[in-house]
C-alpha cells in the first residue's frame, strides 16, 4: 500500500489520473493537493469524494506550510499542479512563473525533507521548442530544449529543477514528457473540447492563423498507464517522453474530422488571427518508454475522439457549468478582434 500526493488533481489529467488510479490500485491512498484556480474543477472528482482512500486539500503549491502538512505521510508524489494554457502565458506569464517555477521548487525542498521515495513530474513536449512542418524529424529524449512561449519557458525550468535534485541532491526523481493530451474533464479553453463544445452550442470552431499547425495527440487514459509504468518500473533521474498515435494531423484536419462525427458542414469553421510565436509541429518518438517499460499507446485517434466526443455530449451540464463566470471573461479577451 502506498500513500500517493498528487498535485493538481483537480485539472483536467490530475482527475483523470485520480480516478485511474483509485480503481487500479483501490488499496494505495490519495491525497489531492489543489488550489483550484480557474481550471480547477472537483465535480470532476465526484465518483471518488466519499471514497476513504481519497483526501483533498486545497492549498497552494508555492506554500511551503500547506505543502509541508499535505506531504507528511507520502510515499510518491505525482506533479500535475501547473498553470497550463499557452494563450494565458501570453497574456500574463507572472503565474506561470510563480506556480509552475517557484511551486514545483516548493514541492522539491518538501520532498527532500521528508524523504520522499519517488517525486514523479509531469512534463511537456513544448519544452523544445518546435519542429519544420513536412519534416520526419521527432522530439526524443535527447532533443535539446528551447521553449518558446512563457508556458513552454516556465516548464522547461521545473524540468531542469526536478533533474538538479536528482543530482546535486539524491532525490528519487522521474519525469515524463508528453504531448497533447485530450479526453473527458478537458477544461474548454483547449482545442479539441473547445471545438466540440462551441459545436454543441452552435458555435463555430476557431481556427488559428492557417490551421497548418500539427500536435501529437494523447489520449488521456493511455497518459495515466505510462505514469503508472513509470512509477513501478522507471529508472530514477530518467526521463520518459509518452505520445499518442497520430502522425501529423493539422489543426485543420482534426477540426473536420469533429464537424464530420458530429454531422456538422465545413462551413462551422472560423479561421481567426494567429496566436503569437505559435509553434508549427510537434511530434513525439516514445521508442524508449516502449523499449524499457513495454508501453504503447492504445486507442487510436478516430476512436478516441469519437468517445471523447460523446463524453461531451453525455455530460453537458459538467461543460456548461465550466463555461460559464471566469471563462466567459478570458474568452472574450481571446476571441474579439
Ligand atoms: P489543468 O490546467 O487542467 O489543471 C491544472 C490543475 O492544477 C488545476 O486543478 C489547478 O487548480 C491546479 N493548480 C494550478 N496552480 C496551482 C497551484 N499553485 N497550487 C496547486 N494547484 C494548482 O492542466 P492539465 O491539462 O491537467 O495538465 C496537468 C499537467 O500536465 C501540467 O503540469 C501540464 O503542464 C502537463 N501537460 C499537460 C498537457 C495537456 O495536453 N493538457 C500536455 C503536456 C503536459
Ligand atoms: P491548445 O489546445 O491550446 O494546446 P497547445 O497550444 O498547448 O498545443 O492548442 C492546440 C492547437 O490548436 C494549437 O496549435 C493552437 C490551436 N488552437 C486553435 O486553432 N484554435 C483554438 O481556439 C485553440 C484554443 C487552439
Amino acid at each position: 500500500m502506498s500513500e500517493l500526493l498528487v498535485t493538481g488533481g483537480a485539472g483536467f489529467i490530475g482527475s483523470n489520473f485520480i480516478l485511474y488510479w483509485l480503481k487500479k490500485h483501490p488499496e494505495d491512498n490519495i491525497v489531492n493537493l489543489d488550489k483550484l484556480t480557474y481550471a480547477g474543477n472537483l465535480e470532476n472528482l465526484k465518483e471518488v469524494e466519499k471514497n476513504s482512500h481519497y483526501r483533498f486539500i486545497q492549498g497552494d503549491i508555492s506554500d511551503p506550510k500547506i505543502v509541508d502538512q499535505a506531504m507528511a505521510k507520502t510515499d510518491i508524489v505525482v506533479h500535475f499542479a501547473a498553470e497550463s494554457h499557452v494563450d494565458r502565458s501570453i497574456m500574463d506569464p507572472a503565474p506561470f512563473v510563480k506556480t509552475n517555477v517557484e511551486g514545483t521548487y516548493v514541492l522539491l525542498q518538501t520532498a527532500l525533507k521528508h524523504k520522499i521515495k519517488r517525486f514523479h513530474h509531469i512534463g511537456t513536449d513544448e519544452v523544445f521548442g518546435h519542429l519544420e512542418l513536412n519534416s520526419s524529424e521527432l522530439f526524443n529524449e535527447q532533443t535539446p530544449y528551447n521553449p518558446r512561449s512563457p508556458y513552454a519557458a516556465s516548464k522547461a525550468a521545473s524540468d531542469h529543477l526536478v533533474r538538479a535534485y536528482y543530482h546535486t541532491y539524491n532525490l528519487p526523481i522521474t519525469i515524463s514528457n508528453c504531448s497533447n493530451n485530450f479526453g473527458p474533464y478537458h477544461f474548454p479553453e483547449k482545442f479539441i473540447p473547445l471545438a466540440i463544445t462551441n459545436l454543441l452550442e452552435n458555435k463555430k470552431i476557431p481556427i488559428y492563423g492557417d490551421g497548418l499547425y500539427v500536435r501529437d495527440w494523447l489520449y488521456v487514459e493511455d497518459h495515466c498507464r505510462a505514469i503508472d509504468l513509470i512509477l513501478e518500473k522507471g529508472k530514477l533521474g530518467e526521463t520518459y517522453l509518452v505520445g499518442g498515435l497520430t502522425q501529423d494531423i493539422s489543426n485543420l484536419e482534426v477540426a473536420k474530422k469533429i464537424l464530420k462525427i458530429m454531422g456538422k458542414a465545413d462551413t462551422e469553421l472560423e479561421m481567426i488571427k494567429d496566436r503569437p510565436g505559435h509553434d508549427r509541429r510537434y511530434a513525439i518518438d516514445w521508442q524508449k518508454i516502449k523499449q524499457e517499460l513495454g508501453w504503447s499507446p492504445q486507442h487510436s485517434f478516430d476512436q478516441a475522439l469519437e468517445e471523447t466526443i460523446k463524453w461531451y455530449q453525455e455530460h453537458q451540464q459538467w461543460w456548461s457549468r465550466v463555461k460559464s463566470g471566469d471563462y466567459q471573461t478570458y474568452y472574450q479577451k481571446q476571441y474579439t478582434r
